[in-house]
This record gives C-alpha cells, structure tokens and sequence, in this order.
C-alpha cells in the first residue's frame, strides 16, 4: 500500500474535518489545540509533507525558510493569506493553497450582523441587561439608527463584498463600492462604483471594509478618509484589523464623527487597541467571520482537496499563485 503524506496540522479542526484528515493524511493533529509558536511549527513539521495552518500563525520568510525540506505543501484554514509570505513560498517552491468562496455567505453575513449591532447599539443593551441595570423599556432607551434605506459604501468589493451587497439589498440599501477595478454588469448588480474615493466616501452612511490586507490597504481607513465620511457614519470591519488607523478611528467614535462601529478583527490580534474596549459605541467580535459549523467544515474539505492536489502535481481552483 503506498504510504499517506504526512500532514502537520497546527490547530483543532472540526471533528469531521479531523476525521478526514486521519483517513486520507498520516495526520498530526493538535488534540490541545493550544496556539503554536513558530518553534512549535519547525518541530511539528519535522518529516512532514505537508502543513495545514491558520492565520493565527505567521509564516514570515525566516520560518518558512526554516521549514523542514520534506515540506511541499502548505494550506491555510482561511482565504486570507496575509499571515503568510508569499515571495518567501515562491522563493522556496512551496505550493500554497486556502478556502475561497466558500466563506464568503458566512463573513458577510458577519459584516452584516456588525453593521446591524452598531448601528442599533446592540453591545450597549447586552451590558445593560447583564449588569442587572435594566429597569424596562423606554421610548428614550439607547436610540440608534435604522440601516434601511441608506447608503452602504463597500471598500473592497471581491467575493465577501459582493455578498453583503446582495444581502444589503433585503434591506433596501443603496450600495456603492470602491475597489481597484470596476466589476461587469452581472457581478455589480446596480451597486455604483466610484473610482475615487473622493466621491466614495461621503455617501457610505454606513462603511464596510472588505478589502484584504496588503501593503497598500494598510491603514487605509485614516485620519483623513473619515473626515470625507458623513458625520455619523457607521463603519464596519470584517476584512483584517490593518485596513483601519486605530487611534483615527478611536478619535472619530469619541468625537461622534463616526457613530458606531462594528469590529471583527483587529492590528495584531488576539491584541487590540486598549482605548477601544472603554468606548460604549463600538461592537468588538473575535474575529468570528468565517465561524458558521457549516462553512467550517466547507473550508476543512476545500484545504485538504486542495492540498492533495497539490502534493499529486495537479493545480487546484485554490492555489494561491
Ligand atoms: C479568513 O478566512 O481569512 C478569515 O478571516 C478567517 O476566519
């Protein structure tokens, strides 16, 4: 019988996942589920032919340079592969593959369930009622604002932006999208492009960020873009924490230029800006986007189709290129 591939696994999967995993991989899961280090990765990976990571690791170019020569291929539990780089993969021959699509539904409904909880203050009422400071209802009780009918600006208008778009429709909102690009008809859908911020930004009521984190989307939500925001715009991030300038954003929910916000993910988490956890008006989630049983156990079956196929020389539609 010809021998499974070897395959390190760095976190917990979903049972069904794991199972897969121990049938089609000779599997070394991590039943502890503790988070690695990179030290951890160089020892796990030790005759591996394969690594299935998460974007709670980061691949920088020493680790990777450092893995073990056995390893071809690695998969990561996620679409996002900022944790990873590239050139370094490239530079090595590592084949790189990750879970595309198939969380989009999941991480836009996310995005929409952060816009839904900031803009009708839904933090604020969950400590209200668990404090115990609850004394009933009130016509004038932590008013918030409706979504309907407004204005959505997408920043980042891939597969998760389309997806909230279409969700925003069930709410009546007029969407508007900036990206590098503008989309054909049949993926825009109606929603309105702008190819410059300028005319973007002062229509997004509500802002969500969807774009990935590169280089150039670093800190993209500054100082100055929510300055041509409306005054009260709701701002949501569901993308990765580097889209947004902490301390610019922290600066506008304090002086009400920015309403609320919702935040999924954070620069540097699980570590996150002190100041935000002391502001009533942002809505702060663990980066839960993708965290739907389904769409785990989706990803899970993407990542180890896709990191089969590459072991057996094939390119797989989620080959990261
Ligand atoms: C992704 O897939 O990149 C998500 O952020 C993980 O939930």
């Amino acid at each position: 019988m010809p021998r499974k591939p070897v395959l390190y696994v760095t976190r917990r999967l979903p049972p069904n996942i794991e199972t897969r995993a121990a049938s089609d991989f000779d599997a070394r899961l991590n039943a502890a589920d503790t988070p690695v280090s990179a030290e951890d990765i160089l020892h796990g990976a030790v005759g591996a032919d394969a690594v299935l990571c998460s974007p709670a690791e980061k691949f920088d170019a020493a680790t990777i340079n450092a893995l073990p020569k056995s390893v071809k291929v690695l998969g990561t539990f996620s679409v996002g592969y900022d944790h990873i780089d590239l050139d370094a993969t490239r530079a090595r021959g590592l084949k790189i593959c990750n879970t595309p699509d198939v969380l989009s539904v999941a991480t836009a409904e996310l995005a929409m369930l952060l816009i839904l909880a900031a803009a009708r203050r839904a933090g604020e009422g969950e400590r209200l009622v668990r404090s115990g400071g609850w004394t009933g209802w009130a016509p004038t009780q932590l008013l918030g604002t409706l979504v309907s009918g407004r204005r959505l600006g997408i920043f980042g208008m891939g597969r998760i932006g389309r997806e909230l778009a279409r969700m925003a429709g069930g709410f009546a909102m007029e969407v508007h999208y900036h990206d590098v690009a503008r989309l054909p008809p049949e993926l825009e859908r109606g929603a309105v492009f702008h190819k410059t911020e300028e005319t973007f930004l002062p229509v997004c009521d509500v802002l969500s960020l969807n774009a990935p984190g590169l280089p150039s989307t670093r800190h993209w939500l500054n100082a100055t873009r929510i300055a041509q925001l409306p005054r009260g715009a709701i701002v949501a991030n569901a993308g990765r924490g580097v889209l947004v300038d902490d301390a610019a954003l922290i600066a506008a929910l304090r002086a009400g230029h920015v309403a609320a916000a919702g935040l999924d993910v954070y620069e540097g988490e699980p570590k996150l800006h002190p100041d935000f956890l002391g502001l009533e008006n942002v809505v702060l989630l663990p980066h839960l986007g993708s965290n739907a049983a389904e769409t785990r156990d989706a990803m899970g079956h993407l990542v180890l189709d896709g990191i089969l196929a590459l072991l057996a020389g094939q390119t797989p539609a989620n080959i990261v290129r």
